[in-house]
């Protein structure tokens, strides 16, 4: 675990999003429910344009990638293939003290300042660090544990209106299986060649026992998933090709690569040739932003197997027949945005000693395009016919309460990236002054060249 410090804490973010708009805690009014949170009114316009930077990346921009929405609920049967239903489980032990549960991996890891591995451990090693390096709950101080009991984290929903096993169906753990089994159905809608992708966001449910780091894992997001399939022996190529684009995806995003590394996998899925993290450095240390898997022929072939329908493809050209591998990108949208609102925290010190909270978000993501501010009231009916014509083509605010100091400050804390002010002047020559958000200056600008100036500004 590297020493160095991301710029800001998870205390600091939690409540300027609070405060802000942008995420609150789930179910509040009735106090809380363990990992969940409601995005806001700005959290909800960064996410939804995350999504679209990540859509237009992945699917519009590249070429053979195709997009899919599939059912959140699958056939049963999708799970057994998948090997969800016997191995997704964590290793969890219970405190027989405070009834607190807790992952026996996380408990190491923790104990251990991250030198200790626990993905190399049997359970029985796990259990028997714990032992020998007399772990204690990290809530009650004591040392009484259960064993370890692996623990299914998917959740069980039934079907219909008796309460039958074979009714048993899942809330979806990973929206990846909704692009496996059409991989079929896109190949033949699109006659794409492979090797094409498969591309898909959506929620996804884990019961997942967390630490609390905010939205860093919970027990209902959102991935982003894209699945490349193509031919054994480009594998490795194309493996290497989306390290590379999901690291580009995030520098151009904003991202300090100081920030960002890659860690292989140490113990790899049976079934996988290779996998590997990026990893954020995150307000509470270096943890997994997304992965890239080289997960073989392991899916579509597990899929024939238990669906008894051909998974294989046929090459138009020579005819060779065979079952695609598949390489796998998959970021949670949640993950990305805590990472993305981590990166974009900054507090400035201004010459006159006044500290500007801000948030450096590349203008593609931002909640509003722009901001705009009668510079006193009389002038509202201008600003707001400004306002409205803007809207036609972004998200735009307006505000017109406060001083204009206190509002540009506002802006900055949800990373509006400019601020249009009316004034006078706007009404003789019909110019406005445009702030920018990161250097403050301000230009004047006829309000016919507003909506080419915001365009140009907020290119992704
Ligand atoms: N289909 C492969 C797959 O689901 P994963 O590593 O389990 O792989 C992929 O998840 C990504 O989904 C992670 O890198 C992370 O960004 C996000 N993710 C996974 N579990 C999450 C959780 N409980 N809360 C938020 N994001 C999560």
């Amino acid at each position: 675990m590297s020493e160095k410090k991301s710029p800001v804490t998870m205390e600091k973010l939690v409540n300027l999003c609070k405060a802000r708009g942008i995420i609150f805690p789930g179910s509040e009014i009735y106090g809380g429910m363990g990992n969940t949170w409601d995005y806001g009114p700005v959290g909800v316009e960064i996410k939804n344009n995350l999504k679209r930077a990540w859509w237009k990346r992945f699917v519009q921009e590249s070429e053979n990638s195709f997009g899919v929405d599939a059912a959140i609920l699958m056939n049963s049967r999708v799970w057994e293939a998948s090997g969800h239903t016997t191995s997704f489980s964590d290793p969890k032990m219970d405190c027989k003290e405070c009834k607190s549960r807790h992952r026996a991996d996380n408990l190491i890891e923790n104990h251990s300042k991250g030198k200790v591995n626990p993905d190399l451990m049997t359970n029985d090693e796990m259990e028997a660090y714990i032992q020998e390096h007399h772990v204690c709950c990290p809530i009650c101080g004591k040392f009484n544990w259960t064993n370890i009991r692996t623990f299914n984290l998917m959740f069980e929903t039934s079907r219909g209106v008796t309460d039958e096993s074979q009714n048993k169906i899942y809330l979806r753990p990973e929206t990846a299986q909704g692009e496996f089994v059409n991989f079929l159905n896109v190949q033949r809608t699109t006659r794409a060649k492979v090797p094409f992708g498969i591309a898909q966001v959506g929620k996804a449910f884990r019961n997942e026992i967390t630490p609390g780091n905010f939205i860093f894992r919970t027990i209902e997001f959102e991935q982003m998933e894209h699945q490349w399939f193509c031919k054994e022996g480009t594998d490795g190529q194309y493996y290497e090709e989306f390290k590379k684009k999901a690291y580009t995806f995030l520098t151009d995003l904003g991202f300090d690569p100081e920030h960002l590394r890659f860690k292989d996998h140490d113990k790899l899925a049976h079934y996988a040739k290779a996998a590997c993290d990026i990893q954020y450095l995150f307000p509470m240390g270096w943890s997994e932003l997304n992965g890239i898997h080289n997960r073989t022929d392991y899916d579509l072939s597990r899929h024939q197997e238990f669906s008894g329908k051909t998974m294989t493809y046929i090459d138009p050209v020579s005819g060779e027949r065979y079952i695609p591998y598949v390489i796998e990108y998959s970021i949670g949208a949640d993950r990305l945005m805590l990472a993305v609102l981590s990166e974009a925290y900054d507090e400035e010190t201004l010459d006159d000693g006044e500290v500007r909270n801000i948030l450096k978000l590349h203008p593609a993501l931002a909640a509003y395009k722009a901001a705009v501010l009668p510079l006193q009231k009389n002038l509202s009916p201008k600003a707001e016919e400004i306002c409205a014509k803007l809207k036609k083509k972004f998200s735009i605010t307006f505000d017109s309460a406060g001083s204009i100091g206190k509002r540009y400050r506002r802006q900055d804390e949800i990373g509006t990236p400019l601020c249009i002010t009316v004034d006078f002047e706007t009404l003789e020559n019909g110019t406005v002054t445009v702030r920018d958000r990161d250097t403050m200056q301000q230009i004047r600008l006829p309000i016919d060249e507003l909506e080419s100036y915001i365009s140009k500004a907020i290119e992704f």
